[in-house]
């Protein structure tokens, strides 16, 4: 079965992140295509990043990246939840992407954002991180409204149709991430060749 982690983007004390990214797993666990798990990175602890060598070599020293590492290998496609903080990502997202490379690599990745342009620019710019890590996202993606999927800009009330959207994106993930599981399988072979 596919396993697909559900990334809570952001850390910050009152988040929305929290209620958007639950919202969103119940939906997935609905389904009976993939295991669903929501991830949340506040629990793993990341300072900024503190590993002497660049990730891609592996060679982690903390126990906080390994424990990081081990939970996102085990996954086969991830969905990202992040707020826009200026326009970007939140600094705890990118930092926790950051940490490793290998393990995202030949992945697939949605998204789900929210703000008050619904998040689009977070997601903009994290395309542009996935495509270094190897990553292959996803054109359907959730944009949750801070005005019309938040009552009174605060608590999280998303307008009906936003289920679906949650589904088409999650069978993106889904069709690409098992079509990857294939290419992980042949790059590990022929590198033991
Ligand atoms: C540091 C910071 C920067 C923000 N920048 C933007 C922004 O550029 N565009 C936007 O639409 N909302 C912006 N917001 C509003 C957030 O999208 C909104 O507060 C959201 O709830 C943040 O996610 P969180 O609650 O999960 O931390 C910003 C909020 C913070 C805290």
């Amino acid at each position: 079965m596919l396993r697909i982690g559900m990334i809570i983007g952001s850390t910050r004390p009152g988040r929305r992140g929290e209620a958007v990214a639950k919202w969103a797993c119940e939906i997935a666990q609905r389904r009976t295509d993939a295991e669903f798990e929501l991830v949340d990175i506040k629990d793993f602890n990341l300072p900024l990043l503190d590993e002497p060598m660049p990730p891609m070599m592996g060679r982690y020293t903390h126990a906080h990246t390994k424990a990081w590492s081990a939970k996102v290998a085990s996954f086969d496609g991830y969905v990202f939840v992040t707020p826009e903080y200026n326009h970007g990502t939140s600094a705890a997202l990118k930092n926790a992407i950051d940490f490793l490379y290998n393990e995202w690599t030949n992945k697939a990745a949605g998204f789900i954002s929210y703000g008050g342009t619904s998040g689009v620019r977070a997601v903009e710019n994290l395309r542009l991180v996935m495509a270094e890590l190897q990553v292959a996202t996803v054109r359907a993606q959730v944009g949750l409204s801070m005005f019309t999927d938040f009552e009174n800009f605060s608590v999280f009330k998303p307008v009906a149709s936003q289920e679906q959207t949650v589904n088409t994106m999650l069978d993106q993930v889904i069709s690409w991430a098992s079509a990857l599981k294939t290419l992980r399988r042949t790059d590990i072979s022929s590198a033991s060749a």
